[in-house]
């Protein structure tokens, strides 16, 4: 394969557009594009999240360099400094102390000349293995991403870099020994890099999507890297591997840990398009080895709905906290580029806490949100015990309906065929998150959710496999502006979805179909906008 399929490969597979953007030169006596609002951003425009990290304007895609470091949650970006389609891409920064209340800090590390600043990672290096420190001030971070060279119209490389901070990460300086890492394959990309204290050395996993493989390096100053090993093809390969990553989660109920490696796939998700699919294992500080069965169950899918892509873990938490921690783009490759969103467009999903827990005999990776988005709860409104449908209720006299929502609710479907809410309803439009008995599946349909017709992919219903062991399905909801989470059984399956509905639309509905239900108790809650002291 030459280089060129390999280049239009990617470009292809990957969506994102045309690869030879200009390198744009940066003039520092004017205001970079950045900082000039192209319209004005109000944080209330109607498809506009609420409690959902979104850039002030401007196209973001996957999730870079989460490390926690010094009490901040520090969250990069892949981001078009200049414009609300994919290009020039650049690391945008935003920092958090309670993964809730995002400060957005601007362009960390920009594109410059033939160099755009793939995805990557982020690492406090405490030892200063790698030299940066300054003797004094905060231990130095090092953000370790993929330069991605243009060559000429039809060439390209991908290399690995380095960019440091020796102040708490408000400044960034590209390391002048880049690239640390390059390989012959040009598509070779997003290294996700951690400390592995066992060994006392980094360990970096990173894609060589086209192969559908993930490298394992080793380096004892984040400069010179070896191979260790490799994984795959294994799978899901229907298309491209990126942004891989492992590490450990917590097991469910023990004090034990388990290494988990996630590798996405663009396009071949289960739900169309991109998404991400993971393998439990263990990592012997040079090999990830699959659980026995685990490569006969592949592949396992970490979310079931279309937007959840690119998800990456916080480096760094405090083992007293003890969490695994992620989040990821909400955005599809299918149709990313064209959600009706504007001065800014994707947003990334809310934090989610990752575990281990063993289901129906086999263990399995749940996600549940971070306990910390709690304080957002306004006045919490109660319903107790009652009988659902045939038909569908709306819960506007129980005073529960809204754009920003959070919702717990628990049913016996009994003998309906489906059973579940409604929510953004109004005249015309609804999106419903269910449960389906005939499939035993949970499922968000957005075919009538609002706006759908930018895409011809975009209108969907997707469900997820989930067993109604004791008769109960429990649903925990986040409705926001654009967007739908939905963990079931306590993040058993997790289904993630955008929608474009009318303002106006804020209607919470009950249904039960071909039967009647019962709801065994509900609680919702208003949701505070994290916006709304700018
Ligand atoms: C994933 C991805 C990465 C790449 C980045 C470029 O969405 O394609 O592989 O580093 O986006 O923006």
């Amino acid at each position: 394969m030459s280089l060129l399929v390999r280049a239009a490969g990617f470009l292809l597979v990957s969506g994102l557009g045309l690869l030879a953007v200009a390198g744009c030169g940066t003039d520092s006596s004017s205001p970079s594009p950045d900082e000039q609002d192209t319209e004005q951003v109000t944080f209330d425009e109607p498809f506009r999240p609420q409690f959902h990290y979104t850039p002030r304007q401007h196209w973001m895609n996957d999730p870079n360099g989460l490390v926690y470091h010094d009490g901040t949650y520090h969250l990069f970006h892949q981001y078009n400094p200049e414009g609300n389609t994919w290009g020039h891409m650049s690391w945008n920064h935003a920092t958090a102390d309670d993964l809730v209340h995002w400060q957005h800090q601007g362009v960390a590390i920009p594109e410059e000349g033939n160099e755009m600043i793939f995805s990557g990672s982020a690492v406090v290096d405490e030892n200063n293995t790698a030299g940066f420190g300054t003797g004094n001030g905060p231990a130095p971070m090092v953000a370790i991403y993929t330069s991605h060279y243009t060559i000429s119209d039809d060439s390209i490389n991908q290399a690995q870099s380095l960019a440091y901070s020796t102040d708490g990460g408000e400044t960034w300086t590209k390391y002048e020994g880049n690239p640390v890492l390059d390989h012959p394959d040009p598509d070779f990309r997003d290294p996700n890099v951690f400390w592995y204290a066992p060994g006392e050395k980094w360990i970096m996993t990173i894609a060589l999507p086209t192969q559908h493989k993930v490298q394992l390096y080793e380096s004892t100053n984040l400069k010179d890297w070896s191979l260790m090993s490799e994984f795959g093809p294994a799978g899901g390969t229907g298309g491209i591997w990126e942004c891989p990553a492992l590490f450990q989660v917590p097991v469910e109920g023990t004090d034990r840990r388990q290494w988990v490696l996630q590798v996405d796939l663009n396009p071949g998700s289960i739900a169309g398009g991109s998404g991400g699919q993971y393998f439990l294992g263990s990592f012997d500080g040079t090999t990830f080895t699959p659980r026995e069965g685990e490569l006969e169950r592949a592949p396992r899918w970490v979310d079931y709905g279309p937007d959840f892509y690119a998800v990456i873990p916080w480096n760094n938490v405090p083992e007293s906290d003890g969490r695994a921690l992620w989040l990821a783009w909400m955005n599809n490759w299918e149709y990313g580029e064209s959600i009706p969103t504007s001065p800014w467009r994707s947003a990334q999903t809310i934090p989610r806490s990752v575990h281990v827990r063993t289901i129906d005999g086999t263990p399995r990776l749940v996600q549940r949100p971070v306990e910390e988005l709690q304080q957002l709860r306004e006045t919490p409104v109660q319903l107790q015990e009652r009988t659902i449908g045939p038909g569908s209720t709306s819960l506007a006299d129980d005073g529960i309906s809204g754009r920003a929502l959070e919702i717990v609710a628990e049913f016996e479907p009994r003998d309906a065929e489906t059973v579940g809410l409604a929510v953004r309803e109004g005249e015309t439009e609804r999106t419903i998150v269910g449960y389906d008995a005939e499939t035993d599946s949970v499922f968000v349909d957005r075919r009538n959710s609002g706006t759908v017709d930018f895409h011809e992919s975009f209108a969907s219903r997707d469900a997820a496999p989930i067993s109604t062991r004791d008769g109960r399905v429990r649903l925990h909801v986040f409705v926001d502006r654009s967007s739908v989470e939905v963990f079931a059984n306590d993040g058993a399956r997790v289904l993630t979805h955008r929608i474009f509905p009318r303002p106006q639309s804020d209607g919470v509905s009950l249904f039960a179909e071909g039967g009647s239900a019962q709801l065994v108790r509900l609680d919702a809650w208003s949701l505070r906008s994290i916006w709304a002291n700018r």
